[in-house]
């Protein structure tokens, strides 16, 4: 018998009918910049389209995100002032508390709002933890922090706390503290494997961030598939609602891998060096804007991904409406 898979290609009505990936805009998560004491909405350098918001813009921002038919956001806050300790990341009335409230009075429960919870926004030296004597980044001491972040944020209205801080045992310390202060139904979307990755350098201007050096001590070792299971594994024995691979595109075999193994959602976030990268090759003309938007989140869906953190979440909801 002679096989014939082109004969399943030959329409456009056939290969709809035959196609194994679905993209909605249910799938796709924004990531939004709120930044403390800003006048107007601010371009992010290298990342075009791209905005720090104000909170005054932040409302605006949310309607036009759930039009599009977006169904999550995951909200940074950048403070006007940063310390070693990071101080702002907990003052309740600090800016990631005031966007959380913010945009939970002005979208309920229409909207998932997602909380990052982790340091490197609020510390002058741009680590994701707290630092010891030599310069260290110090575990335990660190998690106590993101246990009083995270129940601020929990009281500010945070439906998701998102750990992306790469602290070991991070998510059964949240998960502890949520659980003595009966706010159990608060989500924990674990950051499991998150590597240390060269695609994060927009970010860092997105935040304001002035790190020196690099997060090896805590992120993960591209090189190490093994690693990152064992990761995934852990934070979902100790509770994580969901689990996320970071990056997306150069960690597809590790996004599929969480697929086969999570009992809880899978997501992945497409950092934003990802979506400089491809805006730098759409500027020069080399590659098809559309195009490209749908095939690489079609990708990381395929990969196995419910549900895709992007910078081109407005954008391609929008795009996938008009088709
Ligand atoms: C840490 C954090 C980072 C990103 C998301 N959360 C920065 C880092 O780990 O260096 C990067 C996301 C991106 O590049 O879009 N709070």
């Amino acid at each position: 018998m002679q096989l014939r898979p082109r004969a399943q290609r030959t329409t456009e009505t056939l290969r709809q009918l035959v196609a194994q990936t679905t993209l909605e805009p249910r799938n796709l998560m924004m990531p939004i910049f709120v930044r403390e004491n800003l006048l107007e909405p601010k371009q992010i350098s290298g990342m075009p389209g791209i905005y720090q918001q104000s909170l005054a813009s932040l409302p605006e921002h949310l309607d036009q995100i759930m039009s599009a038919g977006i169904l999550s956001v995951m909200l940074f806050g950048i403070p006007e002032e940063k310390d070693p300790l990071g101080s702002q990341a907990t003052n309740p009335s600090g800016i990631l508390h005031a966007a959380v409230k913010l945009a939970k009075s002005h979208a309920g429960s229409r909207l998932v709002v997602v909380a990052d919870v982790c340091l490197d926004e609020f510390t002058s030296h741009g680590h994701c933890g707290l630092l010891g004597e030599q310069g260290e980044v110090l575990n335990d001491a660190t998690l106590e922090v993101y246990q009083k972040m995270a129940v601020q944020l929990a009281i500010a209205g945070a439906d998701v706390l998102g750990l992306s801080g790469m602290m070991d045992n991070q998510v059964a310390a949240v998960r502890a503290v949520l659980e003595a202060n009966q706010m159990a139904d608060t989500l924990i979307l674990a950051y499991s494997a998150k590597f240390a990755s060269g695609f994060y350098a927009p970010f860092r201007n997105a935040v304001e961030s002035s790190l020196q050096g690099d997060r090896k001590s805590y992120q993960q070792d591209y090189r190490n598939p093994r690693e990152a299971r064992l990761e995934i594994q852990l934070d979902l024995n100790q509770g994580a609602d969901f689990v996320m691979v970071k990056p997306a595109l150069s960690y597809l075999d590790v996004i599929s891998k969480a697929a086969e193994i999570s009992h809880v959602p899978v997501m992945a976030y497409m950092v934003s060096g990802e979506y400089a990268m491809l805006n730098a090759a759409f500027e020069t003309g080399a590659l098809d804007r559309e195009r490209l938007i749908l095939e690489t989140h079609y990708s990381v869906r395929r990969a196995g991904a419910d549900v895709i953190c992007t910078y081109f979440a407005l954008e391609l909801a929008q795009l996938l409406g008009t088709r």
